[in-house]
């Protein structure tokens, strides 16, 4: 029987009400009866906020939860059944379960037979939330235009407790019938396939859909979606039910995701050379999602920007990004659902290995996207700019407190995590890595397992060292900086290498400095592409000789950017190399590496910026689009730094320069046979031109901006972006108004989601403060009002100011929205790693000393520590880039 109608309003008054409870539910039974022990009591043990924390006692555990919930998708609550086989190791009179939120009306407990094992029963209810996190509602428009909600669950890391009391830990695996009671007219999902569906007895209007039982499985990745949904189905060539659920009316969207998918599983199922466990899987475009997808198993869900392409409307970067988020999500389901990490210490192991092999997964799909070079710059140059903090942390780290597992889910578990996988693996050889794959997913399948027993596997598959050199790239924070320089030895070339950890603030200072095995390997201009030595750098000092190397020929360091280090050259052997990117000589993946690693040994003043700015200049005939997004990027960086300068102009007829000829080159039309790459170069460039004020690109812009708004020429997808940019950037009020007309009259998240991220150019203040207002408006979903905010804070040296004022002023909003999660650090750091002043990280400390945020406690120190750095490199470099500028203006370089 389903609680009687005034439980939700209980549980309301709770919910709504209340102090947060602690999240434990500790279930007290008498000992006294002996056949049925009687629930006698029922508390919310105590917890203090933050540490000390303790894992959940191992006396009793779930062999199976047999779960139904009946969500109110008018009323915002929902009912729930638990009925959970247990085994009781131990004998105890207490059980201790997670729960969060949710208000429990009756439990019982009924041992059975002689075996330890019993039924847990809990009847409960809770509130389908507005914060994106346990079970919750999400809102939509019907194609006619009416509002409304549908049922949805994020329970990664710590909230499938807030559905309904469990043992929320990844280890504590049991199996799941799951079942829901919903509106006959609603599409309900879960993990598994239907098995049965039958009306409602107590309501005509209501089904009860019933799941067929899951594999032994953790709590983090169950799954249920009510709602309204059209579907696109293909079986994969291994006979699997594919399905992509889109919103009503836009089936369409989802046959690029259905196809990616479709050739995904296959591809991992030969790569570990494991079947796909499940009969089906379901993606599902959900409106309002905090992460970006999440790999619950059979049923993953995603952000709608992540999952949806349309033909016309969709730009190259979008399906490049779906293709990823697809490879990524469905790597999950064997590596992390199939063997899931057994604590979030290794959380590492499930995001790093995912991020690693999403690229190669794009690779085997779309060869044509070159998507290791971008891995470069999308992924191992962003966690070195991380890791090189003070403030940085080990990829392994001991974690307790939700807020804390909260905390890790960062660019080092991500990407310094797929850099070092990516290492490892070239390091191992594409053969005998995925022999070591097999091993451990076959040893630990339905289980769980630690980095350990990863290094494990692949060491008995290569016969190499691998616990001993990851240990030393996993278990301490940071990656060294490899100093160079070369003697001419007759016929051969002498290099005398060393190793000292890189710090973004200059050379490591102090004792014991921390020592890498470092894989590394040497190439020549005799053979660019090709490895002439390999070795294993496992001291501070190393000698190498190179076997007959012409006095001419260049030595470059690291193929292909592979190593998690940076290089620093002598100045001889740096000259040798800088014509190999003048003439392309240098493979694209080896001068943006050199590239960037030139660029933070300025930042970290170890040489002077204007020598990068030489560097940059070099790359006039550059045709990589990646090899410029990552010099973009760290112009970018350097434009932001010198905003605080009376000398911004300069920096902006620098980027011109370097972005001009290519732009002439590429010019606004794509040519026959172009591909995406040039679609996606052409995007960057006309929107760093046109950022900057370049003249003619300003011009055909506003052109092309006004044919668009008139309906006369619609704008081709890719070139959306950055003529928005430009008209917005140099525009007024007038601008401003059409763009967030735009906004209102587009019909996909994509486009919405393209203008909100751009409104922050804007530059006039009354505008900038029409956009913060528009960011926390209805307009804009919850998980997007981070990148609007953001995009005010990197937009213009005011609305870098504006934006801290309105994050100060509208904290308390904020912060409940996200309820502390990882939006909320994403929100920090765009907003506040843009200054430049000492005294702006006292004031940043200060404020959130007082307005504490603790999953976000790290990016802050983060932060901090940015300002500082920032800071210094102005007062150190500011004069000398200035008279460079100057002294380029009276003199430009000749080409
Ligand atoms: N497991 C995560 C989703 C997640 C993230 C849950 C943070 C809880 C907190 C998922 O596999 C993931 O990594 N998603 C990424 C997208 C991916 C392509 C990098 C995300 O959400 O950003
Ligand atoms: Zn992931």
């Amino acid at each position: 029987m389903w609680l009687a109608a005034a439980a939700p309003s209980l549980a309301r008054r709770l919910l709504f009400l209340g102090p947060p409870p602690p999240p434990l539910l500790l279930l007290l039974f008498s000992r006294s009866s002996r056949r049925r022990r009687r629930l006698h009591s029922l508390g919310l043990a105590a917890m203090p906020e933050k540490r000390p924390f303790e894992r959940l006692p191992a006396d009793v555990s779930p062999i199976n939860y047999s779960l139904c919930l009946k969500p109110d998708l008018l009323d915002f609550t929902f009912e729930g059944k638990l009925e959970a086989a247990a085994q009781v190791r131990q004998a105890t009179n207490q059980i201790v379960m997670n729960c969060a939120d949710i208000d429990i009306i009756t439990a019982s407990y009924a041992p059975e037979g002689d075996e330890g094992t019993g039924t847990l029963k809990i009847d409960f209810v809770g509130e389908l939330n507005d914060k994106m996190k346990g079970f919750y509602r999400s809102k939509y428009t019907t194609p006619s235009g009416e509002v409304r909600y549908a049922a949805v669950t994020q329970f990664e890391a710590t909230d499938a407790r807030r559905a309904f009391p469990c043992w929320d830990e990844p280890a504590i695996k049991a199996t799941f019938d799951i079942s829901l009671v919903v509106p006959k007219d609603r599409v309900a999902l879960s993990n598994m396939n239907v098995i049965d569906r039958k009306p409602y007895p107590d309501d005509e209007n209501l089904v009860e859909v019933k799941f067929a039982r899951t594999p032994v499985m953790s709590t983090y990745l169950v799954a249920f979606v009510v709602g309204e949904y059209d579907f696109v189905e293909t079986r994969s060539k291994d006979g699997v039910c594919v399905r992509v659920y889109t919103p009503v009316g836009k089936a369409e969207q989802g046959k690029f995701a259905l196809e990616v998918a479709a050739k995904t599983l296959p591809f991992y199922k030969d790569y570990f050379n494991v079947p796909y466990p499940l009969p089906k899987i379901d993606l599902i475009a959900i409106a309002d999602f905090a992460a970006g997808a999440m790999e619950n198993w059979g049923l993953v869900t995603y952000r709608e920007t992540a999952l949806l392409i349309d033909p016309k409307n969709s730009c190259s970067s979008s399906r490049q990004w779906v293709a990823l988020v697809v490879g990524h999500e469905l790597a999950h389901q064997w590596f992390g659902n199939l063997v899931t990490m057994e604590w979030w210490t290794h959380l590492w192991l499930n995001e790093g290995f995912a991020s690693w092999i999403e690229y190669l997964c794009v690779d085997h799909c779309f060869p044509e996207y070159d998507i290791w070079t971008q891995f470069v710059s999308a992924d191992y140059t962003r966690a070195q700019e991380l890791d090189a903090l003070d403030n940085s942390h080990p990829i392994e780290v001991s974690v307790g407190h939700p807020s804390e597992v909260d905390e890790i889910f960062d660019a080092i578990s991500y990407s310094k995590g797929a850099s070092v996988i990516r290492m490892l693996h070239d390091y191992i050889g594409d053969k005998d890595f995925k022999k070591g794959m097999n091993m451990y997913l076959t040893k630990f399948q339905q289980k769980n397992a630690a980095t350990e027993d990863l290094w494990e596997s692949l060491e008995n598959a290569s016969g190499k060292p691998i616990a001993a050199v990851m240990n030393t790239w996993t278990k301490q924070m940071g990656f060294p900086l490899i100093y160079v320089e070369a003697e001419q030895v007759e016929d051969d070339r002498l290099l005398r290498l060393s190793q000292k950890k890189f710090c973004a603030g200059g050379s490591y200072v102090g004792e014991d400095c921390p020592q890498w095995m470092v894989p590394i390997t040497i190439s020549t201009s005799e053979d660019p592409n090709q490895a002439k030595l390999k070795i294993l750098m496992d001291k501070p000092e190393m000698n190498v000789v190179l076997k007959n190397v012409k006095p001419d020929q260049w030595v470059k360091l690291n193929l292909g950017t592979v190593g998690f280090y940076r290089t620093q050259y002598s100045s001889a052997m740096l000259e040798s190399l800088l014509p190999g990117i003048r003439d392309l000589s240098l493979p694209p993946v080896d001068r943006l590496g050199l590239q960037n690693d030139l660029f933070s040994l300025a930042r970290a003043g170890i040489i002077s910026t204007v020598e990068v700015l030489k560097v940059m200049e070099a790359f006039v005939n550059e045709p990589n689009y990646t090899v410029w997004s990552d010099l973009s990027c760290n112009l970018g960086i350097l434009s932001t730094l010198l905003s605080h300068t009376d000398f911004y102009e300069e920096i902006q007829e620098f980027v011109k320069d370097v972005f001009s000829p290519i732009g002439e080159r590429l010019g606004w039309d794509p040519k026959p046979g172009e591909g995406h790459l040039d679609a996606l170069l052409r995007g960057l460039v006309l929107g760093k031109l046109g950022k900057a004020g370049h003249k003619a690109t300003l011009e055909e812009a506003r052109r092309r901006f006004k044919d668009h708004v008139e309906g006369k020429q619609i704008l081709s997808a890719d070139l959306r972006s950055p003529v928005y940019l430009t008209v917005l950037k140099h525009g007024d009020g007038t601008t401003l108004d059409i763009m967030l007309k735009l906004h209102k009259q587009a019909d996909m998240q994509e486009e919405k989601n393209r203008i909100e991220r751009v409104l922050g150019a804007t530059l006039l203040p009354d505008l900038i403060q029409k956009v913060l207002t528009f960011a926390l408006s209805e307009e804009v979903r919850p998980q997007d009002t981070v990148s609007v905010i953001g995009g005010v804070a990197g937009g213009s040296k005011h609305g870098r100011k504006a934006a801290w004022k309105f994050i100060k002023d509208n904290w308390e909003e904020l912060y409940n929205r996200y309820q502390g999660g990882f939006l909320i650090s994403r929100l920090i750091k765009l907003s506040v790693e843009g200054f430049a002043v000492d005294k702006m990280a006292g004031e940043v400390k200060a404020f959130f000393e007082s307005h504490p945020a603790p999953s976000a406690e790290r990016t802050i120190q983060q932060c901090c520590e940015n300002i500082l750095l920032n800071a210094a490199w102005l007062k150190r470099d500011a004069e000398s880039i200035h008279q460079y500028l100057l002294q380029r203006k009276a003199s430009p370089p000749t080409v």
